[in-house]
């Protein structure tokens, strides 16, 4: 594993490479300038009204999905005070079809309180601009920077992942714990003092153009990539590793015992009642252990050892279902061609090639699929 005690060069969790922190900055800079994105409709302005707008509309949504609705905005909303005047209806209705309808609320309340609490301004640091409806932390960073040129990180899915990689980031990233350490890690490589507005806007777009481009979820483009020498996961083949997966909600697990209750080629099904898991499907009759599973395949005429199949398992929404089957032949074999239900509808012999026409839960029938092939 990256960073075992046993490892020579191995630092502690959360300590990275102090080269890797302060060359951080001036390389992604350098490579945003040359290989980065410069002519999105959004970029070569100052405007903070229109850098605002993109950012919202690109909370949620793709680059190329977004440019014609921002230049539809713009043509009719050319300046915050427009947008503020105008009434709700109309902006809901030019946003339609780019999805999270919350954005465009918090649009158009937050133009109204720039026009009427800041006089038509928006607020220049993190801090002002992370109190209007609409603006998270990461959002007001990346305005701050491209309108104002603060200073401040953000930090969205891409930067997450970009930082995950080439810092090696362990831990889910949508956790709390680490989202807190990723923040914390992401302030210590922006630019430093000495770094200009226009370095601070490169910078900003550096984090997105990387995590847009070369450092994409699926099939990272390491050769071209800046960080490529020094990235933890690229240099130890971890890219489909990091940033780690939601970890998988624990379930709790529910073990059954099902018996395959065999008459020549048919089988025993057992109507299952009308509510809880397969309510009302037929399925195999079911014990809570190997003991009374031998009494129910007696108390059904069977005899003999129980044989075990293979065991496996099924995942329902809120448990998951060990189930162990075993197979017991009919002490007096009483072959039927066809299906006979028995007992009031409660249990049924059923050839194999018939399970088809009962509702017989998927796992169940793929069982019995199987101990048809290898009956044949
Ligand atoms: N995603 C969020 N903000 C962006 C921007 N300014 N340019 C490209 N993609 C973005």
């Amino acid at each position: 594993m990256y960073r075992s005690s046993s490892t020579s060069n191995a630092l502690p969790a959360g300590i990275y490479p102090p080269e890797l922190i302060e060359s951080f900055a001036p390389r992604l800079i350098a490579w945003q300038r040359k290989h980065g994105r410069h002519d999105l409709p959004w970029q070569n302005t100052r405007d903070a009204y229109r850098i605002w707008l993109s950012e919202i509309m690109l909370q949620q949504t793709q680059v190329g999905t977004v440019i014609p609705y921002y230049a539809r905005f713009l043509e009719r909303f050319p300046t915050v005070e427009a947008l503020a005047a105008a009434p709700l209806d109309d902006v809901m209705a030019l946003w339609a079809g780019l999805g999270y309808y919350t954005r465009a609320r918090n649009l158009h309340r937050c133009a109204q309180v720039v026009a009427q609490e800041h006089g038509g301004r928006f607020p220049s640091t993190v801090e002002g601009l992370a109190e209007l409806p609409g603006i998270g932390r990461s959002t007001a960073a990346a305005i701050a920077s491209f309108a104002f040129g603060a200073r401040a990180t953000i930090l969205d899915g891409n930067v997450k992942r970009v930082l995950a990689r080439v810092y090696g980031v362990e831990g889910f990233p949508g956790e709390k714990r680490v989202e807190n350490a990723m923040w914390t890690l992401a302030e210590s490589i922006v630019p430093g003092a000495d770094a200009s507005d226009a370095d601070v806007s490169a910078y900003t777009q550096g984090l997105m153009d990387l995590g847009a481009t070369l450092c994409g979820r699926g099939k990272p483009d390491c050769a071209r990539c800046p960080f490529a020498a020094d990235c933890v996961a690229n240099t130890t083949g971890r890219q489909r590793e990091l940033p780690a997966a939601r970890p998988k909600k624990t379930v709790p697990t529910r073990r059954t015992w099902m018996l395959v209750l065999l008459d020549g080629d048919a089988v025993m099904l057992e109507k299952r009642p009308p509510t809880g898991i397969w309510g009302g499907l037929w399925s195999l009759p079911e014990a809570a252990d190997e003991a009374a599973l031998a009494e129910r395949a007696q108390s059904f005429g069977g005899a003999g050892q129980a044989s075990p199949l293979a065991p496996f398992s099924h995942t329902f929404t809120h448990f998951k279902l060990d189930i162990e089957p075993r197979v017991v032949e009919l002490a007096l074999k009483a072959s039927s061609t066809s299906a006979l239900e028995l007992n009031d509808g409660q249990t049924a012999w059923v050839p194999l090639r018939e399970i088809d026409a009962f509702g017989v839960p998927a796992p169940v029938r793929k069982l019995l699929d199987g101990l048809r092939g290898s009956l044949i």
